[in-house]
């Protein structure tokens, strides 16, 4: 192989390389993904959430929390912070939802109490037996 047919062949291959690089992740950016579990309903059973306390989980990609409150019963709350989605966590000493990143706190109904969100976080519907949670 002369040499300048090796240059020409490695300069395509990296033009190559450097488009598959970019268009790839673009594509994956652009087209969400596709789940055959999607919107498939996620049970839980009651005893891992005694009142008081919480339990974290992921539902169809979105992380949620359950909570079992005290004298309200379960409740389901997106995890995603409204301001700018990082991960709220619940304080069970203090009964409220708190937001890491800029200090944004929500009740256990998902108001918003106090921070930079203004609004609340998105409620999932719960179907409630004697002993199951059922979400979705
Ligand atoms: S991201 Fe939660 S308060 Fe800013």
């Amino acid at each position: 192989m002369e040499r300048r047919q090796l240059l020409k062949t490695s300069l395509a291959f990296l033009g190559t390389t450097a488009l598959v690089s970019f268009v790839y992740p673009a594509s994956r950016f652009l087209v969400p993904p596709t789940s055959s579990a999607k919107d498939a309903p996620l049970t839980i059973d009651k005893d891992e959430i005694p009142p008081g306390t919480a339990k974290e989980i992921i539902f169809n990609e979105t992380p949620l929390v359950v909570i079992n409150r005290k004298g309200s019963g379960f409740i389901a709350l997106s995890r995603i912070c409204t301001h700018l989605g990082c991960l709220v966590g619940y304080d069970k000493f203090n009964d409220k939802l708190v937001c890491p990143c800029h200090a944004g706190d929500f009740d256990l109904e998902g108001k918003v109490l106090s921070g930079p969100a203004t609004k609340p976080l998105p409620r999932y519907p719960l179907k409630i037996t004697a002993d199951q949670i059922t979400i979705g």
